[in-house]
């Protein structure tokens, strides 16, 4: 059997109709697996690009393949959290993480079953019937990563999740994520602003110009498995951040 990449974007431009274009002549391929952090100033396309890469957004020209498929027809393999993904106040955690599958009509108990494994995974088990706003706001990101897992994707694409957060919720929560990465082998589109975050989670590093917005640069992360977080403390990870910094002022200054 032919090895499709999960990902692929050949020659994509997206001009919105409002403005110039946003992502201009975008390519690169995204092997099953792989963590790649997606870096650039704001406003160079990050969202854009995963809006394209999930189907919520079309390309003006260029083709997206998601595991050989449209977007539109790969959708059950994805799953998409935002950094204000906002869950439903009236309900309760468990109610929401079985929202995704309460749409795509799973049996009752495969749902309780699904919600109550989703929210051991992500800790929150003694938290169920309680509501979104008794929650921390690291608690609530819990709960809409459960409730992204309970679909099971195996592409994850995140838009700034962890943005919200304080710094020390943000580093146990980039622990947590890569935790069930190795353990759950997905393949992961992450965009954000943190050049460490990037380096302490990815496989791989596209760092995106603005105006239009391309591919500048595009590193792999050479930092051992699994990640623990004394690793933030080694020299081989300063030095990839110092790298990496770099390499996105030298574009934002283009
Ligand atoms: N729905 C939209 N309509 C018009 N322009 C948009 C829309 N969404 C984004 N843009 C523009 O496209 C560019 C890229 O935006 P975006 O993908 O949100 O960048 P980033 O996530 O990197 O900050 C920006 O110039 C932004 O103003
Ligand atoms: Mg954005």
């Amino acid at each position: 059997m032919v090895n499709v990449p999960e990902v692929v974007l050949q020659s994509v431009d997206k001009r919105y109709r409002t403005g110039a274009a946003a992502l201009e002549g975008i390519s690169f391929e995204v092997e099953r697996g792989e963590f790649v952090a997606f870096l650039g100033p704001s406003g160079c396309g990050k969202s854009t690009l995963l809006r394209l890469v999930s189907g919520l957004s079309a390309a003006t020209s260029g083709s997206v393949r998601v595991n050989g498929m449209t977007p539109d027809n790969a959708r059950e393999l994805m799953s998409f959290i935002f950094q204000d993904s906002t869950l439903m106040p009236w309900r309760t955690v468990a109610e929401n993480v079985g929202l995704s599958l309460e749409l795509e009509h799973a049996a009752p108990p495969l749902r309780s079953e699904r919600v109550d494994r989703m929210l051991n995974l992500v800790g929150l088990t003694h938290v169920a019937r309680r509501y979104p706003r008794e929650l921390s706001g690291g608690m609530k990101m819990r709960v809409s990563i459960a409730r992204a897992l309970a679909s099971r994707p195996r592409i994850l694409l995140l838009d700034e999740p962890f943005a919200a957060l304080d710094e020390m919720t943000r580093d146990r929560m980039n622990e947590e994520l890569l935790r069930l990465y190795e353990e759950q082998k997905w393949t992961v589109l992450f965009v954000t602003h943190s050049v460490a975050e990037a380096v302490f989670l990815s496989t791989r590093i596209v760092i995106l110009s603005s105006n239009p917005g391309r591919i500048a640069h595009d590193v792999a992360v050479d930092l051992p498995w699994p990640r623990t977080a004394e690793i933030r403390d080694s020299l081989v990870f300063e030095q990839t951040v110092t790298g990496v910094s770099r390499l996105l002022r030298g574009v934002m200054q283009a």
